[in-house]
């Protein structure tokens, strides 16, 4: 039986609270239909909508129907992200929303998912009666039998963090329509504990997944027609599998593989799977990673390294476990193996106790490292965090918004620049499909990362062709395509 399910997508935007936003949809199909329509909602990163599509395959195998139409669902998920105030603040307006659709259909089954439901965990039951059921990020395999305790009349919630589960053996429902990049998740939480940070607190401790079920998921996703994989993780440099974080060897009878050697695995799958990662922090980025994206051209050139700020005093404050200089040390490290590597980052402004000249110091590195794209944010407190304990937010609000102004209007002129710096040279895009302007123009992304719009044509989505830029803005690039590339299959090993 066929069906489908809405879901929110990040899009990128240089603006506060991008990474909240718009529809897609994708299709379920359960081994046991129930009768029961699910509805997904997502927030916040690509983690999350990675572990979207775990639930909705979680779901799936246990009768329910996927749907992305709210007005049919029996059971209403919204998968949360509790990074910043104002993510918080639109969950729970949306929480408002679904109450109002309870008092027409009190049968109607409202669950909260993700690092909101972690981090609030019963009072969003107790105090404002917003929800059903909340489930923490690594309590979804509870899911059905949260939803079966709904239905006999109680409230449901496990928020109970694992430090084994990386949902390994789950083979998740896609829920893009595209069919062409996936997410896979290769390890969960986050060990930092960088000072603004929710996350080590809503994701709990670090872990990493099984290679071998990592590289049997991209197999399988390229046997699906799928061409990019994007390998996720809060900080996949510390990536380590069978081994300690002091690097000695937990099982002898096991091999031990690093991010390194795990990217060089996914790579090896196909020539034409492309492969990206995100999010990588600088003090663990290291040559060794460097060297093997360098060596297989199906690595995509682009590096996504949030600096966060440009002051050493800030960064020591933020607890980022690196200087200015060590994070330059590793773009010119970059610019080393990779000359043409397109590097992107994200950026605080108003930390505690930010002053002007630390924030001048973060305009000075933007100068310098000229980033091709960034995520910018205000600093909003969070509880619990180290900074919320230790310092005080005392960087007004304005001047806050003063400080995101600037380097949004600086990283708009350099995104600019490295567009120019295009028009002329000839990129390998991977077709993704129709632009969002219009139908004619068909869309996709170079390795850097940029989307570049081209004549539809007769493309199919998935394929590789060779497009000379010709104009650009600071979003997109354009040109005309000059080459279809062949097609690889599987690398023989992979073939059965
Ligand atoms: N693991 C990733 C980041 C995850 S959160 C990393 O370490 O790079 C994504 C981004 O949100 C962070 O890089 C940071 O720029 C921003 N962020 C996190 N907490 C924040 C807070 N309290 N206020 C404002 N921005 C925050
Ligand atoms: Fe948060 Fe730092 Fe972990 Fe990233 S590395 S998730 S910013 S604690
Ligand atoms: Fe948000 Fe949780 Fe991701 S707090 S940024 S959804 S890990």
């Amino acid at each position: 039986m066929g069906s489908s399910i809405n879901i929110r997508e990040s899009r990128v935007k240089v603006i506060d609270e991008a990474r909240q936003g718009e529809a897609t949809m994708g299709n379920a199909t359960p081994e046991n239909p129930n009768g029961k329509l699910l509805y997904i909602e997502s927030y916040g990163c690509q983690m999350n909508f990675s572990d979207s599509e775990v639930v909705a395959s979680i779901m799936s195998k246990n009768g329910f129907s996927t749907t992305k139409d709210l007005d049919n669902a029996d059971v209403v998920l919204i998968n949360t992200c509790a990074v910043r105030d104002n993510a918080e603040l639109r969950v729970r307006n949306r929480l408002t929303e679904f109450k109002k659709r309870k008092s027409d259909n009190p049968n109607l089954v409202v669950g909260i998912l993700g690092c909101m439901a972690e981090r609030l965990k019963t009072n969003l039951l107790e105090e404002e009666q917003l929800v059903d059921l909340i489930a923490g990020p690594d309590a979804y395999r509870d899911l059905p039998n949260l939803v079966e305790e709904v239905g006999s009349g109680q409230r449901a919630v496990n928020v109970l963090l694992s430090r084994e589960e990386t949902y390994a053996d789950i083979s998740p429902v896609r829920l893009d329509t595209g069919g062409v990049n996936a997410f896979v998740t290769i390890m969960r939480g986050c060990d930092n504990m960088c000072s603004f940070c929710v996350v080590p607190f809503t994701r709990g401790r670090e872990r990493s997944r099984d290679p071998q079920t990592i590289v049997s998921e991209c197999v399988d996703l390229f046997n699906k027609g799928y061409r990019e994989v994007t390998l996720l993780g809060q900080n996949v440099n510390s990536y380590r599998w069978n081994m300690t974080s002091k690097g000695e060897v937990k099982d002898e009878t096991i091999q031990t593989t690093n991010f390194a050697q795990l990217l060089e695995m996914v790579a090896k799958v196909s020539p034409d799977l492309r492969v990206r990662y995100s999010t990588s922090h600088p003090k663990d980025m290291t040559d060794e990673v460097l060297e093997i994206m360098a060596k297989y051209e199906n690595i995509c050139e682009y590096i996504h390294l949030p600096v966060q700020s440009g002051s050493t005093q800030v960064l020591a404050r933020m607890n980022r476990g690196y200087t200015r200089e060590w994070y330059l040390n590793r773009i010119a490290a970059i610019k080393k193996y990779m000359p043409d590597c397109a590097i992107s980052t994200d950026i605080i402004t108003g930390f505690c106790g930010e002053t002007e000249e630390e924030h001048q110091e973060t305009i000075s590195l933007m100068k310098e490292v000229r980033y091709e794209y960034a995520y910018m944010f205000k600093y909003s407190e969070r509880p619990k965090t180290l900074a919320e304990r230790k310092f005080e937010d005392d960087v007004p609000e304005d001047v806050k918004s003063r400080r995101l102004n600037e380097i949004i209007d600086l990283q708009q002129e350099d995104s600019l620049y490295w567009h120019k710096l295009q028009i002329g040279s000839v990129k390998k895009v991977l077709v993704e499909g129709p632009s969002k302007r219009s139908e004619e123009e068909w869309c996709g992304r170079d390795g850097r990362n940029s989307m570049v719009i081209f004549p539809k044509e007769n493309f199919e989505r998935g394929q590789y062709i060779k497009v000379k830029i010709t104009e650009c803005t600071s979003a997109t690039l354009k040109g005309e395509v000059v080459e279809v590339l062949e097609r690889n299959g599987l690398s023989p090993e992979f073939v059965v």
